[in-house]
């Protein structure tokens, strides 16, 4: 059986991840603190593939622990590792602890890859390695900007550790993540207030906020609302059995933005969610939030010609995905 490491493998990315690389055949090896999801997110994995899965409750940052446990299993032909803080808000209350369980649980993994002679590593970066680019879309040459937030910092830094060691790598850029398996059984379970636009038009369409704060209409976009380019977690999800493929045929390190290429504005996603979910989403202008870029969206070439991946699904499907998780999550 081919083997795979997955840790923060009970978080949101890293459920429908395992979902899917079970559905390719392949055995994930999850290990996660559950500091930031639920055991739900395991459950739901175990219900939807019938399997009982391979799973560690651990705190990466642990290097001997982790090695332990890793030398007891055969047939491990690499690692994605997903454990990490998100917050971008808690990142600026409490730098140190992003700082030290973001790079902590980075090194720690790659020390014992390397103790056990394993190889392969595909690491979850972020778009915001790029702050804001010069040009649109964004391609993986951009070079990197001051970070806005000691969280975008740990992704430029954990960047640089991977470059620097010995490892076969990919490091995914993903742009913003969104929506949920079909099932409801897995999903975003983050301890954290929600800050990003979907999850909260959620919250606002089912009640439990009062409105949507849109922040910032004079921004130099198209409807002058901030620009990003939304992904549906599922397509993510398969972005990383491709790259971990392509990083034990190729050998070799490489970076890939994984988003959809195209720039929908605040104001245009809260309509096609109205529009595909029959539902009105109280909404409010209001003034700009530090730190935020005015427009993202990647250029997705790279992926497409050497990943051999693009996402499959519409921006519809997200929305309807993530209020049926709104919805539905226990
Ligand atoms: N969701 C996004 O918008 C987004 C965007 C870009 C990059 N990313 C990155 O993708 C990865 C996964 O994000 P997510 O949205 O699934 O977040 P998540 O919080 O749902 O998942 C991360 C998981 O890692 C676990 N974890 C954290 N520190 C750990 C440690 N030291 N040891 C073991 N487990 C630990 C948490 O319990 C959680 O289950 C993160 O590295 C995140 O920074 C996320």
């Amino acid at each position: 059986m081919n083997k795979v490491i997955v840790t923060g493998g009970a978080g949101y990315i890293g459920s429908h991840t395992c979902l899917k690389l079970i559905e390719l055949g392949y055995e994930p090896l999850i290990i996660d603190n559950l500091s930031n999801t639920s055991i739900e997110n395991i459950k739901g994995v175990e219900s939807i593939t019938n399997k009982k899965l391979n799973f560690y409750e651990l705190d990466c940052c642990s290097a001997q622990k982790l090695d332990m446990i890793i030398k007891k299993e055969n047939g491990i032909i690499g690692a994605i590792h997903f454990a990490a803080y998100k917050s971008v808000e808690e990142s600026v209350r409490e730098p140190e602890k992003f700082f030290y369980n973001n790079l902590k649980s980075l090194e720690s993994l790659i020390d014992v890859m390397i103790n056990q002679n394993l190889n392969n590593l595909i690491f979850s970066s972020s778009c915001t390695v790029y702050g804001s680019p010069d040009s649109l879309p964004v391609d993986e040459n951009a070079p990197f900007k001051k970070a806005e937030s000691p969280y975008g910092e740990t992704k430029q830094l954990c960047e640089k550790i991977i470059e620097k060691s010995t490892l076969f790598s990919v490091c995914l850029r993903y742009f913003n993540p969104i929506g949920s398996h079909n099932s409801g059984l897995i999903g975003d379970r983050s301890a954290d207030k929600p800050a990003n636009l979907v999850p909260i038009i959620c919250e606002v369409a089912y009640g439990k906020r009062e409105k949507l704060i849109i922040n910032g209409n004079d921004y130099n976009t198209k409807d002058g609302t901030c620009v990003r380019d939304y992904i549906h977690v599922e397509d993510l999800a398969l972005a990383h059995i491709n790259a971990l493929e392509y990083c034990i045929k190729n050998k070799s390190k490489s970076i890939f933005n994984i988003g959809t290429g195209q720039g929908l504005s605040v104001a245009e996603t809260v309509r096609i969610f109205e529009e595909c979910n029959n539902i009105k989403v109280n909404l409010e202008y209001g003034p700009r939030r530090t730190g935020d870029v005015a427009e993202i969206y990647s250029d997705t070439k790279k992926s497409s010609k050497y990943l051999k991946w693009k996402s499959e699904k519409s921006i519809s499907d997200a929305l309807k995905s993530a209020w049926n998780w709104e919805l539905n999550k226990t």
